[in-house]
């Protein structure tokens, strides 16, 4: 299926506007028009998939403690909202099922990014795609499954091999093209912040759009694309549409 790659995608949903990887976040990105949004994928103690960023619950939720050694029911309990604000006291810290779900409801495209906790790059990825697959309706594009961990994008290759993968870096290793080829990856997600005109154009001569993390500044963004970048990741889809664009909301 051809990869529609829009320009502008909601990083962690909408990061500066809602809590990070939860429901409100990708209906934030949503209502902002986002057409895609990025999310990060673990799995909890007793093999649940999560949307979840960070390999400890300190930052996001109310508990503190490695996600790795914490089940469902008990992560489930917590608090990933407050953190951010008030008005998202008690936002939950959402199913990998429910973020598809509400992907469907919501018709906004996905990039789901595989984050595992060390050492449970095998396990996130088979565990967190085998479901995906059984519930992603196969007239849907499916989602662009991403990765920094080259085991995570080999289990998707066997897992899931007809769904679009992307090679996520941010120090890239000397062999990334010969990686990129072996993991059959679809496109090339880099970090903004380390990219010139050179290496976005040794990118694309593999053939692959770019995809490039995290962007909020209007400036930023215009140099990436006139350089040769397809998507870019923002946790303010709105305001860097309203940045690029000139328009306020009301028109
Ligand atoms: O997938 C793009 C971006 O999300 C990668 O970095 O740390 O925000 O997950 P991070
Ligand atoms: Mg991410």
């Amino acid at each position: 299926m051809s990869l529609s790659i829009p320009r502008l995608i909601g990083h962690r949903g909408a990061a500066r506007h809602a809590p990070e990887n939860t429901l409100a976040g990708m209906r934030a990105a949503a209502l902002q028009g986002a057409l895609w949004v990025e999310l990060d994928v673990k799995i909890t103690a007793d093999g649940v998939p999560v949307l979840f960023h960070d390999d400890d619950l300190d930052r996001t939720t109310n508990c503190h403690g490695p996600v790795a050694q914490m089940d469902f029911t008990s992560l489930r309990r917590l608090d990933a909202g407050s953190w951010f604000g008030a008005s998202f006291r008690g936002e939950r810290v959402p199913t990998l099922a429910e973020a598809l779900q509400a992907a469907i409801l919501l018709d906004i495209g996905l990039n789901l990014e595989i984050k595992p906790c060390p050492g449970r790059d095998e396990q996130t990825a088979g565990i967190a795609l085998s479901m995906a697959l059984s519930l992603w309706p196969a007239d849907r594009p499916p989602p662009l499954v991403s990765s920094f961990s080259v085991t995570a994008l080999e289990m998707a290759q066997q897992v899931a091999p007809h769904w679009p993968r992307g090679y996520l870096m941010d120090e890239p290793p000397d062999d990334w093209a010969a990686i990129a080829d072996r993991l059959d990856v679809r496109t090339i997600n880099i970090n903004a912040a380390r990219q010139t005109a050179e290496s976005i154009a040794a990118y694309r001569a593999t053939g692959r759009p770019v995809l490039a993390y995290t962007v909020n500044e209007a400036e930023q963004a215009r140099r990436l694309f006139a350089w040769g970048v397809t998507g870019i990741f923002t946790d303010t889809p709105q305001g860097l549409f309203q940045a690029l664009t000139g328009k306020g909301p009301k028109g």
